[in-house]
């Protein structure tokens, strides 16, 4: 007897399996339902652990100009495997891309940690901003924005997308505005 490597299911199996597979794309993608949700809690919790799920997309570290970390602070940026390796063709010296071509994925998660310059110590503030479902806030390309320690604490109730938010998304609406509001590197200052 020869045997072929293709799987013939016997009608009897193909009777089960049919209603389940049925059962399970209904659930995945009911049109009612729209995107999934994602869940500020989530992200807080996710953030905890970004040195082992994140790249870091800066070179060297960045002197930051953001006014939570008092200035003249040094930051590290690190990302979700496909936002960084979007973040990484970006260049904030070179001429803006086409309009609307820079889009990072819905569960992109940016995380921007503070150090002291002169000893590298960590200082317990990270800025976070994650890209939610379409839809959550048109107004700010649904990007959702928070402050936290860093074990995931939300600082000066700053967290979400309403007015405790504004001034992180004016921001980086207006220096971002390129590149879905996110604020690139320049180029040499990638890694
Ligand atoms: C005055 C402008 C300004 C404001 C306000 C601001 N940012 Fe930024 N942000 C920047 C710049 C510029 C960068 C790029 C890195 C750098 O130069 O520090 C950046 C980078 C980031 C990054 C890394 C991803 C990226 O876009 O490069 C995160 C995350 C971030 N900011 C979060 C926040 C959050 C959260 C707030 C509000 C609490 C905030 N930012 C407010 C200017 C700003």
């Amino acid at each position: 007897m020869t045997r072929t490597r293709a799987f013939t299911p016997s009608p009897a199996l193909l009777g089960l399996a049919l209603p389940l597979a049925l059962a399970v794309s209904a659930g995945a993608c009911d049109p009612d339902e729209g995107p999934a949700r994602e869940d500020p809690e989530a992200i807080l919790a996710a953030v905890v652990d970004y040195e082992s799920t994140m790249e870091r997309v800066d070179l060297n570290g960045v002197e930051t100009i953001h006014p939570v970390a008092g200035g003249g602070k040094t930051a590290q940026i690190w990302a979700t495997p496909e936002a960084a390796a979007i973040f990484r063709t970006l260049d904030f010296d070179a001429p803006p891309p086409a309009e609307g071509s820079v889009e990072f994925p819905q569960g992109t998660i940016f995380v921007k940690a503070i150090f002291e310059p002169d000893t590298g110590e960590a200082l317990d503030v990270l800025q976070i901003a994650a890209k939610f479902e379409p839809g959550y806030h048109p107004a700010a390309a649904d990007w959702w924005y928070a402050i936290t320690t860093r074990s995931g604490e939300v600082l000066m109730e700053v967290e979400g997308k309403g007015g405790e938010v504004e001034f992180c998304r004016d921001c980086h609406d207006s220096m971002g505005g390129d590149w879905d509001r996110v604020i690139p590197l320049s180029a040499d200052n990638l890694r």
